[in-house]
């Protein structure tokens, strides 16, 4: 079953029903919000890997860095013969980091969208050979199973790189911990990536950078509408707007409407008020205080904890109790 793409999830043709409703549902309810997973099509993929080389966007570029420095420790915790397994894997960049040190018995990536995960499989067989690779295309935080542990691998290792954990509302990232514990089994462990607390100036400018990138990734979810559920938006009618709220501690984000204007999005009509918004994204930032809390409650214990010298990122070790 090597490289090929488990059909664990939904055909394509459900996974537009799931858009349509969460889009009707969405829009339907104030204030009005779309969830952020519906912006990783294949054009909001690419745009998103463009994001990850903005100069305004330190995240990718800190955590890998972290990741380059410390692949060798983790893969010490970790042991031999595990199993990694990576929650949104995307273009599965930095794991190669991981692979390339730890060596594993088996990868299983796990990802929303087929044709980033297709894609990341066949570089990754062409790169690793004899690595054992079962795919899974599915939404992680509803996914349940996982291929059994083979007889090679021994543990289970979860990676959960780009502080992806900061998309989730306080309550979804325990449930995603919670979820990853059970998948993870009791003797497993889960490699995290998280962006800290920082100057809100350094966090507005990584969300509003001067190419326009992060604009055109929130606006390409009205081009997503508009394709797929036959919606009219205009695109120049509609802004992204992102900023920190101190309070929450999180960068919110939305698309905002440029005038009052009525869209129709599969046969219904929406009225927008002039500036109305459309949530799209929380991007939330931890302390390492918080992040021991609610890892605590979802199951796992903060073993280490590696940041880069301006303390940007981390990258965690969590182990599994019982
Ligand atoms: C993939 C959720 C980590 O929150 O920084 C980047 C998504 N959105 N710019 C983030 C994102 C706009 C990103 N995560």
């Amino acid at each position: 079953m090597n490289g090929l793409v488990l059909e664990v999830d939904r055909a394509q043709t459900a996974d537009r029903e799931d858009f349509r409703r969460a889009v009707l549902d969405g829009l339907s309810r104030r204030p009005r919000a779309i969830p952020a997973k519906f912006l990783y099509d294949a054009r909001g993929s690419a745009l998103f890997d463009e994001i990850c080389d903005l100069p305004e966007y330190y995240l990718t570029r800190t955590e890998t860095a972290i990741l380059r420095d410390h692949a060798g420790d983790i893969a010490a915790l970790a042991g031999p013969d595990c199993a990694l397994i990576e929650f949104g894997s995307g273009s599965s960049v930095k794991s190669r980091l991981l692979l390339d040190a730890m060596k594993p018995a088996l990868y299983a990536p796990i990802d929303i969208s087929r044709e980033h995960l297709d894609r990341s499989i066949v570089h990754l067989r062409r790169d690793y050979p004899s690595l054992p690779i079962e795919g899974v295309c599915a939404d992680y935080m509803t996914f349940a199973g996982l291929p059994p542990l083979s007889a090679s691998s021994s543990r289970r290792i979860g990676f959960f790189p780009g502080s992806s954990i900061g998309n989730l509302e306080p309550h979804e990232a325990l449930a995603f911990f919670r979820r990853a514990w059970a998948l993870l089994g009791e003797n497993g462990a889960l490699v995290l990536g998280v962006d800290l607390k920082k100057d809100p100036g350094l966090l507005h400018a990584a969300y509003n950078d001067s190419a326009g990138v992060t604009a055109a990734f929130t606006l390409n979810l009205l081009r997503r509408m508009n394709r797929e559920l036959q919606a009219t938006f205009d695109l120049g009618r509609f802004a992204h707007e992102a900023f920190y709220n101190p309070v929450a501690g999180r960068i919110e984000i939305y698309f905002r409407s440029l005038g009052e204007q009525t869209v129709t999005v599969a046969g219904r009509p929406f009225a927008f008020a002039d500036g109305e918004r459309v949530h799209t994204e929380y991007s939330y930032k931890y302390d390492i205080a918080q992040l021991r809390k609610l890892t605590q409650a979802g199951g796992f214990r903060l073993d280490r904890v590696w940041t880069d010298p301006d303390r940007l990122f981390a990258v965690a070790y969590l182990t599994a109790f019982a």
